[in-house]
């Protein structure tokens, strides 16, 4: 009998999924905190063949699902035939009045969740011929949404890690599938309050959002339309994308033919949103810069400093300004730029960092204000998702996912009143996913989904939100530590192909500062009507990657990719 795990099963998609798989007589586990809550009976899969074994299982905590998939395997013999990872909650509204405990714990589910799970099953479904990891994605990973800028994020990086995954686990059988379905009549959206003051400064975003809900709510897909297609991903249908209803399919569609801003005009008008305004260029003010130790972060301080801007300049260790300081002198401009200590992990850091920046105000007023960010901090880990260790992967997307919103969280109150820019460095790993690059891939995708869906909020608020995608350039993150994986192991010929190919690209870089200057002219005059562009792709590599996005089918990416390493 086929076996398969099944997260979030007692309730909505996973259990319509869970009951579905059965009739269709698969043996289902289905891991929830509420196990045990579900509606069916055994009677209801009489004669059919299959069944459904719920285990009370809290997704977000490893060493408990790593035990709950050990149990499974020791009834299973140890073969696994497919992991459905469809845990999720949702949180909507204002990012900015949204507590950051509820965002963490958003990704912890939707994205930690299905990568626990995965992790945990992938032995044994190496080990099991024809099988699969299905993946529940949502309409809100396929494009930006007003008043879901951390769901997207969550959503996004899901994609991003998914789509890695299928280039890794292709060669070794174990297809890959991502499900994307439009707004369906489940419990995640009682559970989820629209967050946000009716009466604050955000008031027509959570009307909208509010009423968008309820419209939503009203046109909403039944889980058991949704899980015709989940059992068909999961029996093996083909193709690693598969939206269902007609916002998704819309959506996908869209995908890379129609420009972010363009998309964003016609979703704002769908959904009522207030008009933004353009950011204005504030040249008094004071840009922050995250990660200024090395690399782009020092570069991007020095170009803006240069080009006449206050910088405050902010890495986590003080004792490595020394090429700061230096780079800062030669360019004559050390008297714009303050530097200041900022951990994008550390909450307290991040508090301390900005309460310096609220004394410049009341020391020198309009001078002093928060007028510009740039979200540069970041770190590389890449190895084959089964054999990279859990704590780089956390690592990875601590700094460069959760890093830049608890960063953002910070600065956008002090942003507000008076307007400003944002622009976070992503990458071309942020187009498209590449084998032994699923958790670079899934921070950088959960920022740019992030990104494109905070646009909506503070657009009327003046701010601009830009993203910036350099493809390979040789700075200090390509450390020799940063690769991980067996040698002896199973996708070793694939690391080791990838490995040599990353080196190349990075080698042949060129010169990194073309990204400062392409992030400091995000805070000039502006490009188009005044603004800056959504995405700035920087470099060949990332261009292409970029006109590849979402018009080259993944399977032919895929190949391409294969080919390149071999
Ligand atoms: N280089 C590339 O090929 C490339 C391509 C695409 C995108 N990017 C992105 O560009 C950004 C900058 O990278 P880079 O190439 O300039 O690499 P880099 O030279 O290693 O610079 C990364 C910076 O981030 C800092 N950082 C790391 N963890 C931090 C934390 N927890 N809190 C605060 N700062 C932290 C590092 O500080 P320490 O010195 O203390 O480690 C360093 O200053 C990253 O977001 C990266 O993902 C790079």
């Amino acid at each position: 009998m086929r076996t398969a795990i099944v997260t979030g099963a007692a309730g909505g998609i996973g259990e319509a999924t869970a009951q579905d798989l059965a009739r269709w007589g698969w043996r289902v586990f289905g891991f929830d905190l509420r196990a045990g809550e579900s509606t069916l009976l055994p009677s209801d899969l009489a004669g059919f063949g299959g069944s459904v074994e719920p285990i009370r299982v809290d997704v977000t905590d490893r060493a408990a699902v790593e035990a709950a998939v050990a149990a499974v395997l020791a009834t299973t013999g140890g073969t696994l035939d497919a992991v459905v990872a469809n845990a999720g909650i949702r949180v909507a509204g204002v990012f900015e009045e949204t507590p950051f405990a509820q965002i963490r714990r958003l990704f912890e589910v939707n994205l930690g969740g299905a990568m626990h799970v995965t992790r945990a099953a992938l032995p044994a479904l190496r080990a099991t011929e024809g099988s699969r990891v299905v993946v529940v994605s949502s309409v809100g990973g396929l494009s930006a949404l007003p008043g879901l800028a951390a769901y997207c994020g969550s959503k996004w990086a899901v994609e991003g890690w998914a789509e890695s995954l299928a280039h890794e686990l292709h060669p070794l059988g174990v297809g890959v599938a991502i499900v994307e379905p439009a707004s369906v009549r489940t419990g995640l959206w009682d559970r989820g309050a629209v967050h946000g003051d009716p009466d604050g400064p955000y008031a027509p975003l959570v009307e909208s959002v509010e009423v968008g809900d309820d419209r939503a709510w009203a046109r909403a897909l039944d889980p058991a339309s949704v899980s015709a297609t989940m059992v068909a991903v999961t029996e093996g249908r083909r193709g690693l994308r598969h939206p269902v209803g007609l916002t998704a399919r819309a959506r996908f569609a869209a995908r890379g033919i129609v420009p972010a801003g363009v998309q964003r005009r016609i979703i704002s008008r769908l959904t009522h949103q207030a008009p933004s305004m353009a950011s204005p260029r504030n040249p008094d003010g004071v840009i922050i810069v995250t990660g200024c130790s090395s690399g782009f972060g020092l570069d991007i301080t020095v170009e803006l400093a240069r080009r006449g801007r206050r910088v405050a300049a902010t890495m986590r260790d003080l004792a490595r300004r020394g090429p700061l300081d230096a780079a800062l002198a030669e360019a004559g401009v050390a008297d714009r730029v303050e530097v200041l200590r900022m951990d994008v992990t550390d909450p307290a850091s991040i508090d301390e960092a900005f309460a310096q920046a609220d004394r410049w105000v009341e020391l020198a007023g309009d001078v002093g204000r928060i007028v510009g960010l740039v979200n540069n901090a970041g770190v590389v880990s890449v190895g084959p998702f089964e054999e990279l260790p859990p704590a780089e992967v956390g690592r990875v997307i601590e700094t460069n996912l959760l890093g830049t919103l608890a960063v953002t969280h910070a600065a956008l109150p002090r942003m507000r009143p008076h307007g400003g820019r944002i622009v976070c460095v992503s990458s071309s790993s942020g187009f498209g996913g590449l084998p032994t690059w699923s958790a670079y891939a899934a921070s950088k995708w959960g920022v740019e989904g992030f990104a494109e869906s905070l646009a909506f909020e503070v657009g009327p608020h003046g701010i601009d939100v830009a993203l910036v995608e350099p493809g390979a350039f040789p700075t200090g993150i390509w450390r020799d530590d940063s690769w991980h994986g067996y040698p002896g192991g199973p996708y070793a010929a694939l690391a080791e192909a990838m490995a040599d190919a990353d080196r190349r690209a990075a080698e042949l870089g060129g010169d990194p500062t073309v990204v400062a200057r392409a992030v400091a002219g995000c805070f000039s005059g502006g490009l188009v009507g005044g603004r800056p562009w959504t995405r700035r792709p920087v470099g060949r590599g990332a261009w292409l990657r970029w006109a590849a996005r979402g018009v080259v089918p993944f399977g032919i990416q895929r190949r391409i990719v294969a080919r390149m390493l071999g």
